[in-house]
């Protein structure tokens, strides 16, 4: 067996069955889960008819670049929300979701034969991250997101000779579970930094159409060419249209950036077997290709944002994020920063699941980030995500009263 395979942590869901198993669900409320970041509106019909229409694609085999009409596709679609010019030949590749694509880079990028190769990565993170670094052979190092100053991850705290053995830093931006979104000041930082040190960045944009401030989070492709870096090098972005069209089963996303990385990248892909079905291509045209679906989406996620948290913001420290679909809320002080405590409480008394914050970071330097918060997936619709919110406003003021 992989030795490396035995380095890898439980995943946040499977702790989190761990942490309610036992736990009874009061019967007088019907389940209702803040837990998954799984999109629940509605998939767009303009995409099922297209993945209906297309089914004459399941007699060929596809190429692992895709088809030249849908990288045209993807290219175009960066023009128009990002003002970039990517070359669809060279730039530019379809993956099946940002989640193989950002495990698949790692396995590229990494050379494990150089003593020390270190991954570097937010705290709170996106699993996949720390998996993708410890089976390509690597360490991760850690960044806390800081609390000061809206969960900006604290670069500065990654030590000089952590940077000069860091091979690959992954970027969340809008951050999940934080919603942060860097600005430019933070992405010319980290370009110096891959300049002084030669590490490749992958930037992860996945909740990148969910925002609600009025201008649109800045994407590291974007940020790279109003730096003069027209070239990207050595970076890497990544996106999808699991939550921007809702589609998460469709499994189909972009990677754009650095010539000289795609062209390894592309390799590596070939012989992984992950090209996507003709049928899922002619679908991801259709979804690429259409913008209205998408600021209908968002409108959907404002109102409901509006609705929930000033409900929440009532009764525990929780602000409106820049961006993406989750609510970052500390627990109250009742219950010491015992974030699991309040998820099993609360599920048994609500039952209402939200993931606790600890789940989704690790304990570095004596300090783990993601403590005494929890995570709120606001993924379903407007009036079960109020419900949610009202039982939880609830729960917290009996708490209260209890102590
Ligand atoms: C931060 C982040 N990156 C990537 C993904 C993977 O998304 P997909 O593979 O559907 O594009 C997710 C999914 O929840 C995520 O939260």
């Amino acid at each position: 067996m992989n030795p490396l395979l035995q380095r890898l942590q439980p995943y946040p869901f499977e702790r989190l069955r761990q942490l309610h198993a036992g736990v009874t669900p009061n019967p007088a409320y019907r389940p209702i889960s803040l837990g998954i970041g799984e999109p629940k509106h509605a998939t767009p019909a303009l995409i099922k008819d297209a993945l209906a229409a297309s089914l004459a694609g399941l007699a060929s085999y596809p190429a692992t670049a895709g088809e030249p009409k849908l990288r045209q596709a993807m290219a175009s679609w960066m023009q128009r929300r990002y003002g970039l010019a990517v070359d669809p030949a060279t730039q530019i590749l379809p993956v099946n979701g940002s989640r193989e694509a950002l495990f698949a880079l790692a396995q590229t990028v990494i050379d494990p034969t150089r003593v020390g190769a270190t991954v570097v990565s937010p705290n709170p993170f996106y699993q996949i991250y720390e998996g993708a670094a410890l089976l390509a052979g690597a360490d991760t190092w850690f960044a806390p997101s800081d609390p000061a100053r809206n969960f900006a991850v604290d670069w500065a705290a990654v030590p000089d000779d952590v940077w000069a053995r860091t091979q690959l830093l992954f970027v969340c931006s809008p951050g999940n579970p934080t919603g942060a979104v860097m600005g430019l000041d933070e992405w010319k930082l980290l370009f110096d930094l891959s300049d002084q040190h030669g590490f490749v960045i992958a930037s992860d944009e996945c909740y990148s159409e969910i925002y609600f401030r009025d201008e649109p989070p800045l994407g590291g492709l974007q940020a790279a060419a109003q730096l003069g870096r027209s070239d990207f090098r050595n970076l890497i972005a990544m996106t999808s249209l699991s939550k921007r069209s809702n589609v998460p089963g469709l499994r189909s996303g972009i990677v754009a950036g650095d010539a000289a990385l795609i062209k390894p990248f592309l390799l590596y892909r070939t012989y992984h077997g992950s090209a996507m079905s003709p049928i899922v291509q002619a679908a991801s045209i259709a979804a690429w290709d259409d913008e209205a679906h998408v600021v209908a989406n968002r409108a959907l996620y404002r109102e409901k944002f509006a609705q929930v948290t000033p409900l929440l913001a009532a009764v525990m420290d929780v602000a409106l994020p820049d961006a993406g679909f989750y609510l970052w809320a500390q627990v109250p002080a009742r219950f010491s920063g015992d974030d699991a405590a309040f998820s099993r409480e609360l599920l048994g008394f609500y039952n209402v699941v939200v993931l606790p914050g600890s789940y989704l970071a690790r304990e570095a330097r004596g300090q783990n980030p993601g403590a005494g918060r929890i995570r709120m997936a606001l993924v379903a619709e407007t009036a079960e995500c109020v419900e949610a919110a009202e039982r939880i406003v609830q729960f917290i003021q009996s708490t209260a009263k209890a102590t």
